[in-house]
């Protein structure tokens, strides 16, 4: 099948590939890029494992093909942690809050709570379990993950205001 050319920024980086035009965006993450934090649990829509960022907006990148990409800012959860290494704050929050079990919904989680924050920095409950309410997990009961994300806008936030300070 003949290719397509696409030129993206992911995670900060210039890529070009060439994609078939059936590519879907999680194939062309996990297969292309190699970036495999991304997981695919249903490839129809329903449980959000693959959600990454794309141009400001959370998408389940089973839903999107490669092409749609094209020109677009694609965030992975493999750039969500700073280039030293040092963990943002989500990423320490599911690990203080235990909100992982098996782990399979946490890529997904982690990319639509950052969203989530950005877009609401100071989430109450009701608003942490409606923004993710397209993520499902089948291990934790959701309480530790809304923790988690609480955990998370706490240190976010606190962090701002001494910034400011
Ligand atoms: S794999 Fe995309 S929503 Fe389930
Ligand atoms: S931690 Fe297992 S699916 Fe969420």
């Amino acid at each position: 099948m003949a290719k397509t050319q696409i030129t993206l920024a992911l995670n900060g980086r210039q890529v070009e590939a060439l994609v078939e035009p059936r590519t879907l965006l999680i194939h062309f993450l996990r297969e292309q890029m190699l970036l495999t934090g991304a997981h695919i649990g249903c490839e129809t829509s329903h449980c959000g494992a693959c959600t990454v960022d794309m141009d400001g907006k959370s998408v389940k990148s089973c839903t999107v093909f490669a092409v749609q990409a094209e020109g677009a800012q694609i965030a992975t959860v493999e750039g969500l942690a700073a280039p030293d290494g040092t963990l943002h704050a989500l990423q320490e929050g599911f690990a203080e809050m235990h909100g992982l079990q098996c782990g399979f919904c946490t890529p997904g989680m982690l990319m639509r709570a950052q969203r989530l924050l950005q877009e609401n920095p100071d989430p109450s409950e009701a608003e942490i379990r409606m923004g993710i309410s397209g993520n499902l997990c089948r291990c934790t009961g959701y309480q530790n993950i809304v923790k988690a994300i609480r955990y998370a806008a706490d240190k976010m936030n606190a962090a701002q205001k001494e910034a400011a300070e």
